[in-house]
């Protein structure tokens, strides 16, 4: 498969992300939450470089049956941790429609968090349906399908160390 963006720019992009956060959020415990499974590399990445006292949580959403825009997501795996009075910091593998992290965000913001930040390793602008925009994206890509380094065609390629796009 064609690689579309390598290890070596990934873990580029994990430090620069990681080093704007810690700025960001000098001073906060922050509230680190994976979006699974996709986002777990990038977590783990991304993580080494926030210099901060921060805490880790995950949240698993499953896909849309039948009505995608409804507004709803059904939460398969909710947080551990209380958001009330917390800085969160949303970490997904990549936006297409919007539809996911538009939902989770309505979600979490009923929850009274102090604040939330969205980060996305990718992005991919040209396919969204509902609004959303990331305060932090890793690379817009174009309209491709791609897996690799957390993402996944029916659970396969999480394991490749670079984001290929995806060919049978
Ligand atoms: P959205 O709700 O349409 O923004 O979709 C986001 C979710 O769709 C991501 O968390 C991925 O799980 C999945 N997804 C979107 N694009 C791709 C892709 O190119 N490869 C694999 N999964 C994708
Ligand atoms: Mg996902």
């Amino acid at each position: 498969m064609k690689v579309l963006v390598k290890n070596e720019e990934i873990l580029e992009i994990c430090k620069g992300i990681g080093e704007e956060l810690t700025k960001k959020l000098k001073g906060k415990t922050p509230l680190v939450v994976g979006v699974l499974k996709g986002a777990c590399p990038f977590l783990c990445e991304l993580v080494k470089y926030i210099d901060l006292p921060l805490e880790i949580d995950y949240v698993q959403i499953s896909s849309y049956v039948g009505t995608r825009s409804s507004g709803n997501i059904n939460i398969k795996k909710d947080l551990d941790i209380d958001i009330d009075g917390r800085d969160v910091v949303i970490v997904e593998d990549v936006i297409d429609t919007g539809i996911t992290l538009n939902n989770l965000k309505k979600l979490l913001e009923t929850r009274n968090p102090n604040s939330l930040i969205f980060v996305s390793l990718l992005d991919k602008p040209s396919k969204r349906e509902v609004e959303f925009k990331a305060d932090y994206i890793g690379k817009e890509i174009d309209d491709y399908f791609v897996v690799g380094f957390g993402i996944d065609v029916n659970e396969k390629y999480r394991n490749l160390k670079d984001i290929c796009i995806y060919k049978e």
